[in-house]
């Protein structure tokens, strides 16, 4: 494949050396590029339909779009099952489309960050093929973990480990081995012991950094280094409760920071230096390993997002994060929504946490048939918005999720032929899967799907879905879209240092805190309103009527301020 090296500028258009940190404080929009926007009319959303809504990012006002993958690939995990590294999938566009829409990013002053996805490749991949037709020890199984049956006859897979989705993690090839997968079968699991796994993906980076990506999300970042020398592996119910040490078999192993090192000094060679965030579900304490200067930079912190919504729970999550990532150098990350998760209106209008309708995996309350408990969308949707400005609030970046600026609930109406997520062909007694948080965004009114494009959407979207679109929305400047424009217009002029104070509110359920130059924020948890201090109010998630902050609702305000900003009261 050609590779079309393009310079990387040093200098930005307007003469000024592009800041080296403008991730620290970066707010992020996450588009999931199938249900995005479809400028093709087949119903799958593609880069051409991401360009023509650059608009509406701009309009936002975000700094960087994280795309998840737009890579060849035949679906089996929502395109986390990659066959070309170095290709944008036919479905979506040409690499000719990738470059325009980063250029027309890049002339907005919108950074791109793209999903890498290491763990595991496609079982369509090239090397996975030829791993399958090459015997038992060749360099070509090499390159992935196969290892021999158990059993008498051998029969056995090597232990009884299950897939993230569910269902064993071997899968026999009908020579006596098997191979690794921990998600779906189309994903076999890389060997990153082999070198020219390693120096396969030194060139992916080289590859999208030539292209003028900005930074890469890493999936997966913690599952790479695995040790799977012992014999007999452990059992599943011994992985269950294992230590969060670095001992664990296959995730968070030491291993995988030599790995990032590698991947630093090539992000390094550019100018600036290209960014990285870990997808690294591990112990709080071990983050900082992933996030350190000289390994990916970054890495996303869940915890926020695992929490109910809950004063005291957030006040843990901030004041534990906000030190960790000090230790480390980095920022902190903030996320209430991705793909992988239900969305946060929806999860706050639930009962909490044990009514276990809170992360992925885990959506049982979203199956039919009598286990559903009662949603307040209402409520979800005021607790959102709260919880959404106490985020952008906050010291450090922040990641949205497409569909988040509209207010968008989880769909669970979704017939079983529809769905497409794994998780629910492997598990869905238990788990119908993240189908219900992708579901193709509404742009209009009307239309065939909503402005998506001009056919019907790939997942069905719920009839009335126009009520909550994009063109709906701008003409309320009560709406959730609004709310999110006029924070991050705010959020743009009012960020400074990455300094957090807290203030003693006087009420046990609210959280007051105050940033650099003076500003201020305060959410009531309560289900009474509050009495704010005497100040401007600079937003607010509902409307804040003589100086009370309703319950379940957050405002920025400052104290004293000669020229404050306008107003920005929008009704909840
Ligand atoms: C994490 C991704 O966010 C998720 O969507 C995917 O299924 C798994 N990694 C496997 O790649
Ligand atoms: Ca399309």
């Amino acid at each position: 494949m050609p590779n079309a090296v393009q310079t990387t500028p040093e200098v930005g258009l307007d003469g000024i050396t592009e800041d080296p940190d403008w991730w620290r404080q970066a707010a992020v929009y996450q588009i999931y590029p199938r249900s995005f926007a479809d400028s093709n009319g087949d119903g799958i959303g593609d880069l051409v339909g991401i360009t023509s809504r650059i608009p509406h990012l701009a309009a936002l006002g975000v700094d960087a779009v994280w795309l998840s993958p737009f890579y060849p690939s035949a679906l089996a995990d929502g395109g986390y099952d990659v066959d070309d590294y170095r290709d944008v999938d036919p479905k979506l566009g040409t690499l000719a489309d990738f470059d325009a829409m980063i250029a027309a990013l890049h002339d907005a002053g919108i950074k791109l960050v793209i999903d890498i996805v290491p763990n595991h490749s496609s079982n369509q991949h090239p090397w996975f093929k030829e791993a399958l037709s090459a015997p038992k020890g060749s360099p070509e199984r090499d390159r992935y973990i196969f290892r021999d049956g158990t059993g008498p006859d051998g029969a056995q897979p090597p232990s009884d480990w299950e897939s993230m989705f569910g269902g064993p993690a071997w899968e026999p090839v009908g020579d006596g081995q098997f191979y690794l997968h921990l998600f779906a079968r189309e994903q076999p699991d890389f060997n990153w012991e082999n070198q020219e796994v390693r120096a396969d993906f030194l060139a992916t980076l080289r590859f999208w950094s030539d292209r003028g990506v900005d930074g890469f999300r890493v999936d997966v970042a913690h599952g790479l280094a695995k040790d799977l020398t012992a014999d007999p592996l452990a059992t599943w119910a011994e992985l269950d409760s294992a230590t969060t040490d670095g001992s664990h078999p296959f995730w968070d192993r030491d291993g995988v920071h030599s790995i990032y090192a590698e991947w630093r000094k090539v992000l390094n060679e550019y100018d600036p230096p290209r960014t990285a965030v870990a997808e690294a579900w591990v112990a709080p304490s071990r983050r900082a390993r992933f996030a350190s200067p000289d390994s990916l930079g970054q890495s996303f912190n869940f915890d926020l997002l695992s929490a109910d919504f809950d004063a005291g729970q957030f006040r843990v999550v901030i004041t534990e994060d906000l030190a960790l990532s000090g230790k480390s150098g980095s920022s902190s990350t903030w996320v209430l929504s991705n793909h992988d998760v239900v969305r946060h209106a929806t999860r706050y209008g639930l009962p909490p946490k044990d009514a276990h309708c809170t992360i992925w995996p885990g959506r049982a309350w979203l199956l039919t048939g009598g286990t559903r408990p009662a949603l307040e969308r209402n409520l979800g949707l005021r607790r959102a918005r709260a919880a959404t400005l106490l985020m952008l609030a906050l010291p450090g970046s922040a990641y949205l999720y497409q569909g988040e600026e509209l207010g968008l609930h989880e769909i669970a109406d979704i017939p079983d032929e529809a769905r497409q997520d794994p998780t629910f062909f492997r598990n869905g007694d238990v788990d119908v899967g993240r189908d219900g948080c992708r579901i193709p965004l509404p742009w209009s009114a009307g239309g065939p799907s909503f402005g998506f494009g001009t056919a019907a959407a790939h997942l069905p979207q719920p009839a009335g879905f126009g009520r909550l679109s994009v063109e709906t929305q701008e003409g309320d400047p009560s709406s959730t879209l609004w709310m999110y424009r006029d924070a991050l217009r705010l959020r743009r002029r009012l960020q400074s240092s990455e300094r957090l104070r807290w203030v003693d509110s006087g009420y046990p359920d609210v959280l007051h805190f105050q940033r650099d130059g003076g500003w201020e924020s305060v959410t009531n948890f309560q289900d009474q309103p509050i009495a704010l201090p005497d100040g401007e109010i600079l937003i607010s998630s509902s409307v804040v009527t003589d100086g009370r902050l309703p319950a379940n609702s957050t405002a920025w305000l400052v104290r004293r301020e000669p020229e404050t900003p306008g107003k920005h009261v929008r009704e909840g």
